[in-house]
């Protein structure tokens, strides 16, 4: 590869390696300390404050799933697939969008608006850490990877990460007085209304791509379509960052309704902005809007063929998946390893 390292296949499975030096001493005692191997996590952890050679073991219990639970993108401009996180100047919604708008990165052109969007990765452990329990120093591992004695009595961490509520007395339990289902409840009704603003926020959106397209349609010039675009592609990246985020709801209810908010707030701004352009070129308003009401249709609004999508996606989970795990395999890039009970 150009940058001089071996390249190696993709493998989505987790292994210890992740977290832990499976070549060090305490590895092999059983005693293990937690390790970043990621040279590009080390350096967006140093981007903001929290150093994992001198973090304290709170922070360190974070960051390892920051390994792979965050916002990142390509930086093209190095000539290789380098990964970076965009944390240089924050890690909330407003500070990242900022940065991406100063580098003029974009992910995608969009097809009906043609505006340059912005795709969330999942953005879990900069969520968390603007959260309650992220600000309380209540990390991933306390919920998701709790300690559980096992039959022979011995106390260990449970290392089958899932939804903390399957696991409570060991999770929530420990700090919170609450009953399961009382807490279940609070978790259910900020997802609800969370999913119902969201809702929201996407009609906005998809009236806006629309009516950017009617624009452009009229004549509309890049000068006068540049504000309009910008602002769709802040409103996308804001409805992005809280439907990417997974348990974002959970983690932290509050800054997610307020991702929403500003995102609507952008919306506004976009479809304003377009209402004057469409006047201005004599479009008659409302436009037309196509139906997009269930995936289908949506897929046939904007053009997208579907079928020829499936019958690529087939093809590749049939002939290169299968050749990237063995070679994973081969390189021992895979360990099977049971964790430890
Ligand atoms: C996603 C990160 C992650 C992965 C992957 C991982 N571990 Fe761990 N491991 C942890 C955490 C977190 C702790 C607890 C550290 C603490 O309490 O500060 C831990 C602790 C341990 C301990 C100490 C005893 C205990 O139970 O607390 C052992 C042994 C261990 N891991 C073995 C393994 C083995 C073997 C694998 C691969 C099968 C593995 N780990 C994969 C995160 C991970
Ligand atoms: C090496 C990358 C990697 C690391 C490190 C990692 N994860 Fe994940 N995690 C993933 C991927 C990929 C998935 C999706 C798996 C799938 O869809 O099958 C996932 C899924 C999950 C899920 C959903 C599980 C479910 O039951 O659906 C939770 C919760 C989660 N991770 C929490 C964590 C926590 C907490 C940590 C840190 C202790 C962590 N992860 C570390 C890559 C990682
Ligand atoms: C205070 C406890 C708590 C902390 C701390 C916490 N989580 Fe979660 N997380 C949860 C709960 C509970 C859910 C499931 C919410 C639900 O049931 O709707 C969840 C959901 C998730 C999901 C989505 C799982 C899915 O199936 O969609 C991911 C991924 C995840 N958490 C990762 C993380 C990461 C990474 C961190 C740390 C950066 C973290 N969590 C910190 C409690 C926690
Ligand atoms: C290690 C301790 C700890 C664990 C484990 C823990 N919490 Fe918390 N939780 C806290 C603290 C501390 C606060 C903040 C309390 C305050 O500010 O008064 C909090 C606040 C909350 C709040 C209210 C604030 C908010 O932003 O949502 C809810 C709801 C909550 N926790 C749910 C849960 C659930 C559900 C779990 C298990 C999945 C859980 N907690 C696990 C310590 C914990």
């Amino acid at each position: 590869m150009a940058n001089g390292q071996e390249a190696v296949p993709v493998v989505n499975s987790i292994g210890c390696a992740d977290c832990h030096d499976t070549t060090s001493k305490d590895f092999s005692e059983g005693k293990p300390a937690l390790r970043i191997a990621r040279p590009h996590v080390l350096r967006a952890l140093d981007n903001i404050d929290k150093n994992f050679s001198t973090a304290d073991r709170t922070d360190k219990r974070a960051a390892i799933c920051a390994n792979c639970h965050v916002e990142y993108y390509f930086d093209k401009k190095t000539g290789v697939n380098n990964v970076v996180f965009p944390w240089y100047k924050g890690v909330d919604v407003d500070n990242i969008e900022k940065y991406y708008d100063e580098i003029e990165f974009y992910d995608w052109i969009h097809s009906v608006s043609k505006a340059p969007m912005l795709k969330a990765q999942h953005p879990d452990y900069e969520t968390w850490m603007q959260g309650t329990h992220g600000k309380n120093g209540v990390t991933c591992i306390d919920c998701h990877m709790p300690k559980v004695q096992g039959a022979d009595g011995k106390v260990y961490t449970d290392h089958q990460i899932q939804n903390p509520f399957n696991a409570f007395e060991h999770t929530c339990a420990n700090c919170h007085d609450q009953s399961k289902e009382t807490l279940q409840k609070i978790v259910a009704t900020h997802k609800h209304d969370i999913k119902e603003v969201m809702i929201k926020l996407e009609d906005q959106i998809v009236k806006a791509h629309f009516e950017a397209k009617a624009a452009w349609n009229a004549g509309a010039t890049e000068e006068e379509m540049k504000d309009a675009l910008k602002a769709i592609r802040h409103a996308q990246w804001r409805w992005d960052y809280s439907a990417a985020g997974h348990g974002g709801h959970m983690h932290a209810p509050d800054i997610i309704l307020k991702v929403i908010a500003s995102g609507l707030d952008r919306a506004v701004e976009a479809r304003t902005k377009l209402a004057i352009i469409l006047t201005k070129h004599g479009v008659q308003q409302p436009i037309e809007y196509p139906d997009t009401s269930t995936a289908e249709k949506a897929w046939k609004a904007i053009g997208v063929d579907i079928e020829k999508e499936r019958r690529e996606k087939a093809e590749f989970m049939n002939t290169v998946l299968p050749q990237w795990d063995k070679e994973a395999k081969q390189k021992g890039l895979i360990l099977n390893d049971a964790p430890p009970k």
